[in-house]
């Protein structure tokens, strides 16, 4: 495993990074061997939270993490923006609740799909999200 993929930040500001991102988690999991199963979760969390930076937080960027603890091994996702940020993040994790035009199912839809989740947002402060799966 090379030393620079142990952590790495790309951009997140058109739907070309969104691919870019899905493509580096994709190799990351695969990198930590994670089964088909838990690389989809990831890929799909992933998805999910670079589409949001880039639709509501005006862009920001991906920072990755490969995690060793001797006995466990994973992958951290941090999801960074320096947007409008979130009033009611407790709303804002309720499924089916969208400021506007989606479906509100990313940010409770993520948080299912992974392991550690937290999301630190409020008005002119910009959102970060981590998630984390171990193997
Ligand atoms: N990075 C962000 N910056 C500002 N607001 C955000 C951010 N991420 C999420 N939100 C707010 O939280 C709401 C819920 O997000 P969520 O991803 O669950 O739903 P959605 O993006 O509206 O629809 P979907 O993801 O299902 O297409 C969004 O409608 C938006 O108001
Ligand atoms: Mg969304």
């Amino acid at each position: 495993m090379a030393v620079e993929d142990n952590t790495g930040t790309l951009p997140l500001r058109t739907e070309e990074d969104i691919v870019a991102s899905r493509q580096k988690v994709r190799a990351l999991t695969q990198l930590l061997k994670f089964s088909l199963v838990d690389q989809t979760k990831m890929i799909t969390a992933a998805s999910e939270l670079s589409r949001n930076t880039v639709v509501h937080g005006g862009g920001g960027q991906m920072r990755w993490e490969l995690l060793d603890e001797g006995l466990r091994r994973g992958l951290r996702l941090h999801f960074e923006d320096e947007g409008p940020g979130i009033a009611d993040t407790k709303l804002a994790l309720t499924d089916g609740w969208t400021s506007g035009g989606g479906m509100g199912l990313g940010l409770p839809g993520s948080k299912r799909l992974v392991q550690e989740f937290e999301l630190q947002s409020a008005p002119g402060q910009g959102t970060r999200v981590s998630i984390t799966r171990w193997k």
